[in-house]
């Protein structure tokens, strides 16, 4: 038993695996992107604002008193939870709400201050040493329509990014258990797939081992159960195909034995008799000699119709005269017909000669055997007729006798290899029992139909229909 190297489910599983996993970075990536550049622009704005609220409020003293500003600034620094930074025309510290000594009268060059003592407002992130990142926002103080110093908001972002970060774990979080999840639900699922298949490669398995018996019971609606039904059909094929080669076999050895037994006691007879008399040898010869021909005929029946079955052995069909072929046929047959009492007659329908593409060899071999067959089995006084027409895009051709006829029992199995009506009978009558068979595969290969109708004591018909182009 072959073991495939990668099996399906592992590979689906794999796959959905990597899909979701895909997609799962691409969201979680683009989702903490979009949040961090909203909240940024949020407090950009609100601190913007804020620093535009401060620098209006206090335009008239911001400048001139120290006292009265830092109090001012203190208080709005702490209710807008960030740090308030006053400077004057060049970027000095004026002042500043955390009072720290060292930044007293130091001159701040932030592009965020340059720019807003050009009388643009500008904010922008910063990182300080320590890692923390803050934000800057500097807008200008306008006083009688010039720019007369700057206020300079710091606000720490790190509650921000640590938001963002606990979001990000969030989703990293939800994002595992999701996958996982996932990957359960599609091993389970690739797992059903890939089990009808299992079951599917099983039962060829054993089908190419010989157990033909084999079917599969999928029932579903997809492309597999359309595989299943396709297999099953193919297995009861090759099972019919091997029960009827089994049948065909067992009926030619049991058929070839008769001879064989019959001429094997008839040469034992002679070995061990002390007969002197040449005319029982002549005899006994005699009946070996056609012991032996029955044994021909039969093998040669059988080659007919395994080289008929034959799929590659390919037939070609020319253009031929009908009337003067069936002339032929029956010809062929006129002397045992008379030595029956059997009339045949041939008529074609049509005012001049029919002309229909056929192999000419397998037509004879249908005909003849139809035509023998008839007068066989057609008593004394008794007529046989063959006709041809054409009918519609068919070549019709019938054989009619006044014969014994055939029960409505046995008429559907006489086309069966070796089936005959009354076996003892027609062992004297010579048939091998193919004859039908024979036909009515060369009828196939033309791709025609043969047809059979029957009432015993008054006659039979076979009606033979060849299209016009094969
Ligand atoms: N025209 C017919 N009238 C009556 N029975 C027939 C006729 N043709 C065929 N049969 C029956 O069908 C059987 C099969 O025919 P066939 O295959 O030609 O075998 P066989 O070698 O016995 O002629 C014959 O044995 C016979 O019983
Ligand atoms: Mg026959």
């Amino acid at each position: 038993m072959k073991k495939p190297r990668f099996r399906i489910h592992t590979k689906l599983a794999v796959t959905y695996l990597l899909v979701i996993a895909i997609i799962l970075l691409l969201i979680n990536s683009q989702v903490i992107r979009a949040l961090e550049v909203n909240y940024l622009a949020d407090q950009e704005a609100k601190t913007l604002a804020n620093a535009n609220i401060i620098a209006l409020a206090g335009q008239d003293y911001l400048l001139s008193d120290y006292e009265q500003t830092v109090g001012f600034i203190k208080w709005y620094g702490e209710q807008m939870q960030s740090r308030v930074i006053v400077l004057d025309r060049q970027g000095r510290v004026a002042a500043d709400s955390f009072t720290e000594e060292w930044l007293e009268e130091r001159i701040l060059s932030f592009e965020e201050v340059k720019s807003a003592l050009k009388g643009e407002e500008r904010s922008g992130v910063h990182s300080l040493k320590n890692g923390e990142r803050v934000l800057y926002a500097a807008v200008p103080i306008v006083r009688a329509e010039k720019t007369a110093g700057a206020v300079m908001l710091v606000t720490d972002l790190e509650e921000i990014y640590a938001n963002l970060e606990s979001t990000r774990r969030l989703m990293i979080f939800s994002s595992v258990i999701g996958g996982i999840a996932a990957l359960l639900i599609s091993l389970l699922l690739a797992v059903q797939l890939t089990s009808p298949i299992n079951k599917l490669a099983a039962a060829v398995r054993k089908v190419s081992e010989g157990r033909l018996d084999q079917r599969v019971g999928i029932n579903s609606k997809d492309e597999i159960g359309l595989l299943a039904e396709d297999f099953n059909e193919m297995a009861a094929k090759l099972e019919e195909a091997d029960r009827t080669l089994r049948h065909f076999l067992a009926d030619a050895s049991h058929e070839l034995k008769t001879p064989l037994s019959a001429i094997k006691v008839l040469s034992q007879s002679l070995i061990d008799s002390h007969e002197q008399d040449p005319a029982v040898y002549r005899d006994f010869l005699q009946e070996i000699n056609s012991e032996a021909d029955r044994i021909s005929a039969l093998v040669n029946d059988m080659l007919q119709l395994t080289k008929l079955q034959e799929p590659d052995n390919t037939v070609q069909f020319s253009e031929q005269q009908v009337g003067a072929l069936l002339k032929h046929i029956t010809g062929l047959v006129s002397g045992e017909a008379r030595r029956a009492g059997v009339d045949i007659m041939v008529h074609t329908g049509s005012d001049g000669e029919i002309i229909w593409q056929l192999n000419q060899s397998l037509f004879t071999r249908i005909l003849l055997n139809l035509v023998s067959n008839a007068v066989h089995y057609t008593p004394r006084g008794g007529t046989v007729s063959v006709t041809a027409d054409i009918e519609g895009d068919f070549l019709l051709v019938r054989v009619k006798d006044t014969g014994i006829g055939i029960s409505a029992e046995d008429l559907p199995r006489i086309f069966d290899r070796f089936y005959r009506v009354d076996h003892d009978r027609n062992r004297e009558t010579g048939g091998t029992g193919l004859g039908l068979a024979i036909a009515r595969q060369a009828v196939l290969r033309h791709g025609g139909t043969i047809n059979v109708q029957s009432s015993p004591g008054e006659g039979t018909a076979f009606e033979v229909r060849l299209p016009r182009t094969q």
